[in-house]
């Protein structure tokens, strides 16, 4: 994800400083060009030749350092780089870069770089709520620097509070947010739904589907990278949502119905890829239903289609905006629906696109191996009133991307 990508990791004196190594290892997994900055201080942390080790550069600690490939090096190495990440950012070093201070290589560098700068920082609980220290990271913030927030918990001093680098795998995800993709989606709000849904039947008992939510945590995952404003309405999963999206919990079709409901309107795109369950139990059970020696059965009812009321409502506006009535200001969603057949999928699914008004129905055959629920891997057919344009197998990543280009292209 970060091919062809520079990446200037500045590491300052603090205990966190041990943990970057595990970060430029991701990097360089992820094929970034990886260059390590450090200041004096951090070198009684972790020594450089780790760092040269893990990324195939020299470490850079002294700005005078004659035995070294750039010419001016700050500026070079600063003119290289798609983003700095200064992690673990010492208290001494962000008050330096708040103020212009230049007097190692690190600052220096971050004082040279135009490119984004991201910085984490990592201190004593005390030093990071003293105000002097605030006022600095706001300065930081005031200059276009991202500052992440530090974690609270049990901190290396014996303290307890802020002051905690994230773990790796957390500013891992912030780098990936800044370079891996571009923003072509900058500015738009996306709706995703992922998920199954959970239709109680007493306070035991429920009816549900085999959902895992991979598909729509991609579509957010994805969407978010390419900068969009994600909410990401989930269902009962057990996986992670991706960091930098809002999630909406929900359990039920109603709470599902009632969460998309409410922020619909304000939504550029909605993608429903959740299951939803489109039968519940007609009553749900107070206490525990008891077994009896004979059949039972369960009266169940329709939940409400989420999907279908979204078109509905977007043939309503559609009346309006020609009727005698006037103009309604009122503006629908690009609608995208999830199908999942086991027999006559694209007839089926061609018919979901005119039957719920939607603009785009994404069909997976449940038969067809590498398709469907809980895989990485996805096979679809996206159909638009215009076309049908069959996948081949692909990753539930490659899958959104694609699906979301398409998307973007027709709004
Ligand atoms: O009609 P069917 O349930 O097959 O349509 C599937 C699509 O409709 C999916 O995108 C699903 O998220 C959505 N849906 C919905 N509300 C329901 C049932 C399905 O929005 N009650």
């Amino acid at each position: 994800m970060l091919k062809g990508k520079t990446i200037i990791l500045g590491v300052t004196g603090s205990i966190a400083a041990y943990k970057i190594a595990g970060l430029a290892s991701m990097l360089v997994k992820q094929h970034a060009d990886v260059h390590v900055i450090m200041t004096k201080n951090a070198t009684n942390f972790i020594h450089p030749t780790t760092f040269e080790t893990l990324t195939g550069n020299k470490c850079l600690v002294d700005t005078f350092d004659r035995d070294f490939e750039f010419k001016v090096n700050h500026v070079s190495l600063a003119k290289l780089a798609d983003i700095m990440m200064i992690a673990p950012a010492s208290a001494n070093v962000i008050a330096k870069l708040a103020h212009g201070i230049a007097d190692d290589m690190l600052t220096t560098t971050a004082l040279a770089c135009k490119a984004p700068i991201c910085i984490s920082p990592a201190m004593n609980t005390n030093m990071f709520t003293n105000p002097v220290t605030q006022d600095n990271i706001a300065l930081c913030s005031k200059y276009g620097m991202h500052v992440i927030a530090p974690a609270e918990g049990y901190l290396a001093c014996g303290d307890t509070g802020a002051g905690k680098m994230p773990e790796p795998e957390t500013l891992f995800e912030y780098l990936l947010k800044e370079i891996a993709c571009e923003k072509d989606l900058l500015g738009k709000k996306i709706m995703v739904t992922a998920g199954p849904t959970r239709e109680a039947i007493d306070p035991v008992r429920y009816i549900t589907n085999h959902s895992t939510g991979k598909m729509g945590y991609a579509i957010a995952k994805r969407a978010m990278l390419r900068g969009a404003e994600v909410t990401l309405v989930s269902g009962p999963v057990s996986i992670t949502p991706p960091m930098f999206v809002k999630v909406v919990p929900v359990c039920s079709a109603k709470d599902m119905y009632d969460a998309v409901m409410g922020e619909a309107m304000q939504q550029d795109v909605i993608i429903k890829s959740a299951a939803v369950a489109d039968y519940c139990p007609a009553e749900i059970a107070t206490e525990k239903v008891k077994k009896q020696d004979k059949d039972m059965a369960i009266s169940l009812v329709r939940t409400p289609d989420i999907l279908g009321t979204l078109g509905q409502r977007r043939i309503e506006v559609e009346q309006e905006r020609s009727g005698a009535a006037g103009e309604t200001m009122e503006h629908v969603p690009y609608l995208c629906g999830f199908s999942m057949e086991t027999e006559n999928m694209l007839a089926n699914s061609r018919k979901k696109l005119s039957n719920k008004h939607i603009d785009m129905v994404v069909a997976n055959n449940l038969k067809q191996e590498g398709a469907g629920f809980g895989t990485d891997t996805n096979i679809v057919t996206i159909i638009t009133p215009e076309e049908q344009k069959e996948l081949p197998i692909m990753t539930k990543e490659e899958v959104a991307d694609t699906l979301l280009t398409v998307i973007k292209n027709q709004l």
